[in-house]
């Protein structure tokens, strides 16, 4: 997750469809992350297999039936009551019109009612946007909002920066 992009006022209201991947988007989602020019672009078949095997825990959000938003996440195995948010990624042309943010929502409702009560992901300190973006989903549920040291740039293969962990939980009085 890498930086800060540019931001103006959208102008008109979409009709955005939200719903579950299947493997039939993965092409798509490798699109998104691709023409981003800011994720980390894993393999193509990287993403058909996340939409395969993890559709349960993934959105994608779509436009006249084409999918020009996406998140993938995994619910933790050391916690599962939390959803990792691996990447997510709205179409340039779509930004600004709050799809990032209702597919966290949508995301966090669809899982919380099979016991998930917490988001985490990573971002790096040049990503303001997705900063803002996890904050702002969290000061609208009244989450606690906090982020800690996780994967140092000396991690990783070449220049990378590093990956900070993100927390969105309940305060401690809501488990
Ligand atoms: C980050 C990204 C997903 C945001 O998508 P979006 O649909 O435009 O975001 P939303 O319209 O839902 O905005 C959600 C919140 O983030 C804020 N935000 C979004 N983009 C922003 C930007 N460039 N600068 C500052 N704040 C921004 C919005 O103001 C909003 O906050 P608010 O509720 O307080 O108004 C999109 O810019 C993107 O795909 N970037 C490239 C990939 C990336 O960086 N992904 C994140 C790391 S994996």
């Amino acid at each position: 997750m890498s930086p800060s992009q540019t931001r103006t006022a959208p102008t008109t209201a979409l009709a955005v469809d939200y719903r579950q991947p299947t493997a039939d988007d993965g092409m798509r989602l490798w699109e998104i992350a691709s023409d981003s020019k800011v994720l980390d672009v894993n393999s193509s078949y990287a993403y058909v297999l996340w939409c395969h095997d993890f559709a349960t825990t993934s959105i994608v959000a779509e436009v006249d039936g084409h999918p020009v938003g996406f998140v993938t996440g995994y619910r933790r195995q050391t916690d599962p009551s939390t959803i990792m948010v691996w990447q997510v990624a709205v179409d340039d042309n779509y930004r600004g019109h709050g799809i990032a943010g209702t597919m966290l929502h949508r995301l966090l409702d669809r899982t919380q009612r099979s016991g998930v009560v917490a988001m985490h992901t990573t971002i790096s300190p040049d990503n303001a946007a997705s900063q803002r973006l996890f904050e702002s989903v969290a000061d609208a549920r009244g989450l606690r909002f906090e982020r800690r040291d996780l994967f140092a740039a000396e991690q990783f293969p070449g220049a990378h920066e590093p990956e900070d962990l993100y927390i969105l939980e309940p305060t401690v009085s809501e488990f």
